[in-house]
Formats: structure tokens, sequence, C-alpha cells
């Protein structure tokens, strides 16, 4: 059992503590957002995550997991610190490191004894050196610490099940002490560990996240040669997807990458290696692929309706990708925002998301469900593939709409069924 605390409990943090606490470690977890600390202890979970719930519920009930706005009283009281607060991009593209800035010097102020300091946040390579100079720098009662750097993967919308059953674990140090205490903390997990020094670790997160963005920009492109060429995406990446070397994830073409991840790290690696003098021209098109590719998917609309001027739309999915309310990056919000210019009226639905997407999206009428948006609608977008949407009776839907039009950006259906059933069907690459 060891002594954990985590500083900012957003998506990584929050799972993070829960799933070592359920590990049977004591874990702290530390946000300076009061309003949601306060929601926490009360047994309310700020974020919508399959499975997380009952393991925050089952911890905190064994007394293991529990939740403060001090980060001196979680230093105390933990041998281990992990840095989990966001990174969120600046104008130019870098990553904005000023809360792991603040967390490492308050950290550094109240150790009272050795501490291991592992940065779970997403950072630039060389973070962790500079973390190492601010802690030594306000350490004042010169205790012995570590720094450490533990990527983590997880996807949202199966954010629990990543943490527990991990295809790696990264853990990037510079002392034996350090390797030790970490591989220790990870033991209960069966996945393999490799540890390297700190600049790899922190290499090894954007450099993961970038080739997955690249893999989709690929299917992406190839997707727009299929439909030159009368080809099948689907097929064609499942064909090469069983080739082991390729491997068939993240292959799915579609409407580009959203969320809160993929963008914000190609475009933070771009830069990071731009600073060092590297010109990484292959992100830069896989960033331009992506932009293309949601632009792209409006043109089809256009194309298949002509005049979109006072048509109505109806979109659904808005969050950036199923099992998940976020509506970070979400393509959604670029589709809605360009056929709303064209003069479209939008009507939309997302199983989980409308909460966060009634604040960011306005004129949109937002509907109960897939059946309320077909009625009237002149043409339905699948923008975000949940299996409610796969699930629809389509001869409900057709009988509802003004016109059966179905434009899916994530290819959710097989073209001859829906044709079948009387839609004008039209999807990616196919
Ligand atoms: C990602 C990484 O997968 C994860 O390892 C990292 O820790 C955080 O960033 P996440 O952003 O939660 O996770 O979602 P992910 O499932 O990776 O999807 C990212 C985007 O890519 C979504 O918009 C999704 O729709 C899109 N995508 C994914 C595709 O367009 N095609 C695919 O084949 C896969």
């Amino acid at each position: 059992m060891k002594k954990v605390c985590i500083i900012g409990a957003g998506y990584v943090g929050l799972v993070t503590g829960a799933c070592l606490a359920d590990m049977k470690n004591k874990v702290i977890c530390v946000d300076s957002d009061a309003e949601k600390v306060k929601m926490l202890k009360k047994g309310k979970v700020p974020i919508y995550e399959p499975g997380l719930d009952e393991i925050i519920r089952r911890n905190v009930r064994a007394g293991r997991l529990s939740y403060s706005t001090g980060i001196s009283e979680g230093v105390k009281s933990s041998e281990i610190i992990f840095i989990a607060v966001s990174t969120p991009p600046k104008a130019d593209g870098t990553a904005d490191l000023s809360s792991v800035a603040i967390v490492a010097r308050t950290v550094a102020e109240n150790m009272d004894g050795y501490r291991l300091i592992v940065d779970k946040s997403t950072v630039p390579v060389k973070t962790g050196e500079k973390v190492a100079e601010t802690i030594k720098r306000y350490n004042r009662k010169n205790v012995d610490f570590d720094i450490a750097s533990n990527p983590e993967f997880l996807r949202e919308g199966s954010a629990v099940d990543d943490t527990m059953h991990p295809d790696r674990i990264v853990i990037g140090v510079s002392s034996a002490r350090a390797a030790k205490l970490l591989k220790e903390l990870y033991a209960p997990l069966k996945a393999p560990v490799i540890v390297t020094d700190i600049k790899s670790a922190e290499i090894i997160k954007h450099a993961s996240n970038s080739f997955l963005a690249l893999k989709i920009s690929f299917a992406n492109a190839l997707a727009q040669v299929c439909e030159l060429s009368g080809a099948n995406v689907m097929e064609v990446v499942q064909g090469m997807g069983l080739d082991r070397r390729i491997g068939g994830a993240f292959l799915n073409a579609g409407i580009g990458y959203g969320g809160s991840c993929f963008p914000k790290d190609v475009a933070a690696f771009i830069k990071i290696t731009e600073e060092m003098g590297y010109n990484f021209e292959l992100l830069k098109i896989v960033e331009q692929i992506n932009r293309e590719q949601r632009g792209r998917f409006v043109k089809k609309i256009e194309e298949t309706l002509w005049i979109v001027k006072d048509k109505v739309i109806g979109i659904l999915g808005l969050a950036f990708k199923p099992n998940t309310d976020d509506m970070r990056s979400a393509p959604s919000l670029d589709i809605i925002a360009e056929l709303q210019r064209e003069g479209a009226s939008i009507k939309a639905y997302d199983p989980k998301a409308m909460g966060g997407a009634r604040k960011i999206l306005t004129g949109v009428k937002f509907c109960k469900n897939p059946y309320e948006v077909a009625r009237g609608s002149d043409a339905l977008v699948i923008v975000t593939e949940w299996d409610e949407f796969k699930q629809m009776n389509l001869d409900r839907v057709r009988a509802l709409m003004t016109h059966p039009i179905i434009i899916d950006g994530r290819n959710i259906f097989d073209p001859e069924t829906v044709e079948e059933k009387g839609f004008i069907y039209k999807s990616i690459g196919r």
C-alpha cells in the first residue's frame, strides 16, 4: 500500500486516483476548484465515464479515496505525488505549463521528507528538468526527492478499463529508487513496464498520440482516393489492418479526429520540435488533412442537398466521439457552424453531450431522441457513432423525415441496407 497524492482532479487525475485507490493504495485527490471538490465530497462525479462512479463510491467507502483543495495536505500525507493538472494550448500551439509550475513550487514548499514527484500531464520534452529545478529552488527543508515522467494513455469513454488494463506502463526516471517505487505501485496491473529516461518518456506520449493521429489522417486521405476511384475505404483499411505490422486500430476514416488530446498534442509536438530545430512537416500534413476532412464533409452535405439555405438538418451526435460527454474540439461544432452560416436550421441530439453542447451552441433546436430529430428534417447527418444511432428503427426514421437523406460521417450503416429502405445514403470513402 502506497500513499499517493494526485494533483488535478480532471479526467486523467480523477480516473488515475480512483484506480490507484482500487489497487488498495491510499489516495488523496487535490483540486484547486473548490466547487468540484465539494461535489466530489458529496459523492457526485463531475464527468461521465463508464464505471467510474462505482469505483469512486467503493473506495471512498473503504476510506482509501479522499479529496481536498489543499496541496499541502496531500503532500504532507503522501510519498508519491502525481501532477495531473491541465496543460492547455496557448495561441501559438505550445502548452501552457503555468499550472505545472505553480504545483511544483507548492509541492516543494510543503515537502517534509523524501517525495517522488511524477508528471502525468502531457508535457513537452524537458519539462521534467524544469520541474526538478523548480522543486530544488523551493525545497525549503532540503529533503531528498525524485522526479519521474509517467505518461497517461487513457481514452475518454474507456478510461477506467484503459487504466486497469493498459498496453504498457511507461516510467521515465533518473534514479533506481523512483523506478522501484513506481514499479511497486503498478505491480497489480498485468502490463509490460518500460523504464526509460525522463525525456524519452515525455516524448513517448507526444509521439504515440501524433502517430495515432497520423493513422487517422492516412485513412482519411485514403477515403479520398477511394471516392475518386470507386473503391471502398472500409475494405481497404481492413485489408491493411490485418497485417500485424500495420494493425487495424485507428484506421477508421470519418470526419477527422477531435477531442482534448489529438489536436492539442499534434500541434504541441510540431511546435516543440520546431523550437528544437526540426521541421516535422509530416505532422503538419496530418493536421491539414484533418482540417480539410471536416470541410469536405460539409461539402458532401451541400452537394447532396444542393441548396442548404432554409433546409432543416438533423445532427445525430455532438460529442467528439461516443461514450463521452466531452465537446472539446468536437467536429460537430465546426460542421454545425458552417451549416448555420449557409442558412440551414439545425436540430440535434446526443445521448450524453447535450448539457455541454447547450452551453456552446446557439440557434440549435435540441431534441430528446433521434426520432424527434428526424421529424421534419430534410437530411440526417451522423456526426458521432453512438450505438443508439446504429440501432435506430430506420423505417420509423424514414416515415418521420421530410426527405429520406442520411449523410453519415462515421460509416455506421451498410449502404445497401439503408438504400433498400428508401434512403439516399452518403458516407465516407465508399
Ligand atoms: C486519445 C488517445 O487515444 C489516448 O491514448 C490519450 O491518452 C488521449 O487522447 P481520446 O482523445 O479520449 O484519447 O479519444 P480517441 O478514442 O483516441 O479518439 C480521438 C479522436 O479520433 C476522436 O475524435 C475519434 O472520433 C477519432 N478517431 C479515432 C477517428 O476518426 N478514427 C479512428 O480510427 C479512431
